[in-house]
């Protein structure tokens, strides 16, 4: 049986880079959705360590990143010293200059006040500019939060729904939001994307400890410990298959255009 290390804190960038790496390997072919041509200024909106931001930049663009975790920023400007990189709020950012594209992967999902994201990413926007995006769309990981909200109930925390830190929205929900605000919505998909998880009998472990660790605060090592173990449990008959963890990852897929 594989051990469980307990959560110390959120968004090693170690963890990240090596364990996570199918979270931008999946965004590449987000890439043809952007078609970023040379000289355009493209800002990447949650750029984690910057990977896609450089292959943004790669294509003659002018890239940029901003991301709302300082420690993510640190190692992007590390691997990419030629880029920008800021801290900064996907609710509240701003930009010195309008950009011709915003591009976003595996984001947008953290940001429950999507209408105030929405309004950031209008402002940043020249006329006509491009919004891009993909994340966890309705339906997302349905199978592995419902497995963590009962091992949660079941070591005696009520309401563990509550501490659900994520916001999956439907096609209508969201294209809606950006009608609003005045994008023009020309393509919108959701699709299901099983997605394998990397070390093997640890993957569904490493993916709480990196990414659901807010439904863990304030619980005792032991608590996570059976919390995890019972997860584990409960989901090993229908997301492990011949010794991987397959998560149900379901994606929603944008492009808008700025009126
Ligand atoms: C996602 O990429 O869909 C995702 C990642 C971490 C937590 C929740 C969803």
């Amino acid at each position: 049986m594989n051990s469980i290390s307990i959560p110390k804190h959120n968004w090693d960038t170690s963890l990240y880079e090596d364990k996570h790496a199918f979270v931008w390997q999946y965004g590449e072919d987000l890439l043809q959705l952007l078609n970023p041509k040379p000289g355009e200024l493209i800002l990447d909106l949650g750029c984690g360590t910057g990977q896609l931001t450089e292959k943004i930049a790669q294509t003659g663009a002018k890239a940029m990143g901003i991301d709302s975790a300082a420690t993510m920023i640190e190692k992007a400007r590390q691997n990419y010293p030629h880029i920008r990189f800021d801290v900064a709020d996907a609710r509240s950012f701003q930009v010195a200059q309008p950009c011709d594209a915003v591009f976003s992967n595996a984001v947008l999902h953290w940001v429950k006040e999507a209408d105030r994201a929405i309004a950031s990413i209008h402002q940043a926007l020249k006329p006509k500019g491009r919004f891009v995006a993909e994340f966890g769309g309705k339906g997302n990981i349905q199978v592995i939060a419902k497995a963590l909200e009962s091992a949660i109930a079941s070591v005696g925390i009520s309401k563990p729904q509550t501490l659900n830190p994520w916001y999956f929205p439907s096609i209508g929900e969201y294209a809606s939001l950006l009608e609003k605000q005045g994008f023009d919505v020309i393509y919108a998909t959701l699709f299901s994307r099983p997605t394998p998880l990397a070390d093997k009998e640890a993957g569904i472990a490493n993916w709480i400890e990196m990414f659901a660790s807010a439904f863990l605060v304030g619980m005792s090592d032991e608590q996570t410990i059976q919390v995890i173990r019972k997860v584990e449990e409960s989901l090993k008959p229908t997301l492990y298959q011949d010794g991987t963890w397959i998560a149900d990852y379901r994606r929603i897929r944008i492009l808008a255009i700025k009126i």
